[in-house]
């Protein structure tokens, strides 16, 4: 069954002592609150520290997962980080697809896709963003632009690798902008997604796959956002850099 899912993703933030601080408080709040069984709880550092953070979270119910991989096992990709080295440290989720990687570092659907088929060939969970521009939305193509973005990526693969996803839908005008989504419309695209795996692989994958909402989500707006039908947790990004807010947007 689905769970869900509340994903920190710390982009280039954080340095050694506040990625380990935070990890170890988040620890200390969820045994004292009790919120272990009832949610999945991912954080996703920098590279530095993946290794110190996996091994804090050792026996505990916090996963750590990485904000990209190389499609490449190994060679000359200068600043690049594989697959193998990180799996040779423990981490077992990757985030594929964020809009910032497809912004500043030309990511396509072609190379997400063999992204996915490396991440998948080291038996890795994927947590895969797509999302809209603010034009796509205005000039109606946005289900168009997801539908193609699944097409081109995911539905390549065969219904056995389906189990290893989490689908993050971040329409890109409303990541980092405090404007997020209506309800209705996150409404709608959560059920459009759900309806796309459905018609691909069926009804069964379809009920379990879970699907986040990611874009400007807060302390204040998560209760509301996370009440949505079909919305199985979130993607966080400002608000998950700070504790406070942070443990309120999983109680919520
Ligand atoms: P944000 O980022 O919460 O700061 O909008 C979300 C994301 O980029 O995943």
């Amino acid at each position: 069954m689905r769970k869900k899912i509340i994903i920190a993703n710390w982009k280039m933030n954080h340095d050694f002592y506040e990625t380990t601080s935070f990890i170890r408080n988040l620890l200390k709040f969820i045994f004292e609150r009790k919120i272990y069984h009832k949610k999945k709880i991912i954080i996703s550092p920098s590279f530095p520290f993946l290794h110190i953070s996996n091994q804090i979270i050792q026996g505990t119910t916090l996963n750590i997962a990485a904000q990209n991989i190389h499609y490449m096992d190994n060679g000359s990709y200068t600043g690049e980080v594989s697959a193998s080295m990180l799996k040779s440290i423990g981490i077992q989720k990757i985030i594929l697809g964020h809009s910032e990687r497809k912004k500043y570092f030309i990511e396509t659907n072609d190379i997400l896709f063999k992204k996915i088929q490396k991440g998948l060939q080291y038996n890795f969970d994927i947590i895969f963003c797509i999302g809209e521009t603010l034009i796509e939305r205005e000039t109606k193509k946005h289900f168009l632009i997801i539908k193609k973005q699944l097409e081109e990526t995911i539905f390549k693969f065969s219904l056995k690798y389906i189990h290893h996803f989490i689908i993050a839908y971040e329409p890109i005008w409303a990541i980092g902008t405090g404007n997020t989504a209506y309800p209705e419309e996150i409404k709608k695209m959560h059920e459009y997604i759900r309806f796309l795996f459905k018609k691909k692989y069926g009804e069964n994958i379809s009920n379990n796959i879970s699907i986040l909402y990611g874009g400007s989500i807060n302390d204040i707006n998560a209760k509301n956002i996370f009440s949505i039908n079909n919305v199985d947790g979130g993607l966080i990004g400002n608000a998950s850099l700070k504790i406070e807010k942070f443990l309120t947007i999983i109680q919520s």
